[in-house]
């Protein structure tokens, strides 16, 4: 019979004979008789050889990791293992050829030991791993899913450039040198974002692209400076629009890769919701917890160090003997970052105890106990001070509390939308207003773009359980509201011409209404494989500090390349 997988074999296939192909897993000598665990991607299945058998001499010769052609007929075995899906069968060998040998590998591929520095210099060896192939294969059904989707709905496929101008996502562009026109720079494309438009004008109406983006920025558990966007695009659509062919490829991929039957449509929560009741916005709504504020209750207590312009509490239910004093100052400490310096605490057992309780007064008690809806067994961990700096703060805390208390359940897909984005943010670094999106996203009041502090974008984010999954925007089509936008971000003409010009031209000739998405693949592969690692989903990943530890790249270019670029340091 021919092979397709090794565990497409089971014991109704006893008596048949096969052809198997693999890597030698494991390797056993039991008296008279050889053991091998035969490893393909599919899993593994024991080979057996016995002293008489003419192989082997060349069986004991096969060390792990040997690649072998089997010939051989499927037997049942006496002693199954029921953890593996061939345990109840082994092949007894008829032929053996070893195919190539194999030098002891840098490390053991079966232990979880191993510094991640090591696994990444030799990823093709990790890769053997059954954990980290079946990342791989989820991320292809993923992007086999969508594609049928998109395809089944008429979207077109289209790829775009790579070696391009500079794109609007914000972070820093890789660029590349250009040989023939020296002291020139191609930009990577951030994102496909001012083509996708181009592809709107050129009457495409519905289009898509498994896109590479690359993005020279700080790296996080959750960022690759290169990665792939599920790149959504259409013409004479809203919102409403967007959002329900988004949601139905969700359904189809949770259904297809996880089996399970997604609820649409997705929850929508406003920015101002997020920010308030969850101090970021991308709320992990696994769990409640939700921030409240007590400004109100606690605004004349005598303690000086609340005396601040916002005071913020949330309660962890029933749980006040988990928090001892050392751990309650442990997850200070995080509350560093957020330039925060007091976490304050009380716990409530028919009176109160904790840090701040012997400041509060029996009325502000009574409030606190009502207004939080206080029981028995219930912790309050209480911050004052700047109100976005608390918010921000107390949404660290929420997440790390969640995860100490291992209340966040695992088996949760949480969708949401957010909406209502603002569309300008003030950057304290820059000194101007940046767009919160990017600058060619639609305003819900184009009169409101005089009140930069109150006016509101036509863009959204789907949020999976605390990460962000998918931005997008309704975008501007007229060239007026678009310069309009510029002169408020202040970008002048001048720039805008030389950094988008062929925008604002195309924009001339017929552009229609356009609005799209963009869901970053890798994250979306990490959370349903259940991985907090974006590297575990990506083939051949770069660390921390953007390099890749199998390739050595990036690395020095010799004096003939430099030459030829007009390089020189
Ligand atoms: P945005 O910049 O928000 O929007 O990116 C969209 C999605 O791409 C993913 N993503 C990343 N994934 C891994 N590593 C990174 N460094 C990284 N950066 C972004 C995230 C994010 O939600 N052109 C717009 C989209 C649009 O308006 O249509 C854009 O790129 O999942």
């Amino acid at each position: 019979m021919k092979k397709i997988s090794n565990t497409q074999f089971n014991v109704k296939n006893v008596g048949e004979t096969v052809e198997l192909y693999g890597w030698a897993s494991k390797i056993r000598k039991l008296g008279n008789l050889i053991f091998i665990d035969l490893r393909d991607r599919s899993g593994i299945i024991q080979l057996v050889v016995n002293s008489d058998n003419a192989n082997y001499e060349k069986a004991l010769e096969i060390k792990n990791e040997y690649v072998l052609k089997v010939n051989g007929t499927i037997v049942k075995r006496s002693n199954p293992n029921t953890e593996i899906p061939t345990g109840e069968i082994e092949i007894d060998v008829t032929n053996l050829e070893i195919l190539n040998t194999s030098m002891p590998l840098p490390f053991d591929i079966k232990s979880d030991n191993v510094s991640e520095e090591l696994r990444l210099k030799y990823r093709y060896l990790d890769l053997r791993k059954e954990e980290l192939q079946s990342y791989l294969i989820t991320r292809h059904k993923i992007t086999q899913s969508v594609r049928k989707y998109l395809d089944n709905l008429g979207f077109v496929e289209v790829e775009t450039p790579i070696l391009t101008a500079t794109s609007p996502e914000g972070a820093r562009d890789y660029l590349v040198p250009s040989r023939i026109q020296k002291g020139t720079f191609y930009a990577l494309p951030q994102s496909p974002q001012l083509f996708k438009q181009l592809l709107m004008v050129a009457g495409f109406e519905k289009y898509y692209q498994i896109a590479r983006c690359f993005r020279d920025e700080d790296l996080r558990a959750d960022r690759q400076p290169e990665f792939t966007q599920i790149d959504i695009e259409m013409s004479f659509v809203n919102e409403e629009d967007i959002f329900g062919v988004v949601e139905g490829m969700f359904k189809e991929v949770m259904k297809n890769v996880k089996n399970i039957d997604l609820e649409i449509p997705f929850r929508r929560m406003t920015y101002a919701d997020a920010i308030n009741n969850y101090g970021t916005d991308k709320p992990d709504t696994r769990f409640d917890m939700l921030i409240s504020d007590i400004t109100n209750i606690l605004h004349e207590n005598k303690l000086s160090l609340l005396q601040k312009d916002f005071i913020g509490a949330i309660v962890a239910k029933k749980s006040d003997a988990m928090f001892s004093r050392k751990k309650v100052d442990e997850l200070a400490i995080d509350l560093k970052n957020y330039k925060i310096d007091n976490l304050f605490f009380v716990k409530y057992n028919n009176e109160f105890t904790g840090n701040i309780a012997n400041s509060l007064s029996d009325n502000e008690k009574d409030s606190i106990k009502n207004y939080l809806g206080l029981e028995d067994g219930d912790i309050v961990f209480i911050i004052a001070g700047d109100k976005n700096r608390v918010l921000q703060a107390l949404g660290a805390l929420r997440i790390n509390v969640a995860r100490y208390l291992d209340i966040i359940p695992k088996d949760k897909f949480n969708f949401l939308w957010i909406t209502d984005f603002p569309m300008f943010e003030w950057s304290e670094e820059e000194n101007r207003y940046v767009s919160a999106h990017h600058p060619f996203t639609m305003p819900k009041d184009v009169n409101a773009l005089d009140d930069p502090e109150n006016c509101y974008a036509r863009s959204y984010d789907i949020v999976l359980n605390g990460y962000e999954l998918a931005s997008g925007s309704i975008r501007i089509h007229d060239k007026n509201i678009q310069s309009k936008v510029f002169e408020k971000l202040g970008i002048s003409e001048e720039e805008a011409q030389r950094k988008f010009g062929y925008l604002l031209e195309a924009f001339k000739y017929g552009a229609p209404p356009h609005g799209g998405i963009a869901p970053g693949l890798d994250r979306i592969t990490m959370i349903l494989c259940g991985t907090d690692n974006i590297k575990d989903v990506v083939a051949f990943p770069k660390t921390q500090s953007a390099s890749c530890l199998m390739t050595n790249a990036p690395s020095k270019a010799n004096d003939k390349q430099l030459k030829e670029l007009g390089i020189k340091f």
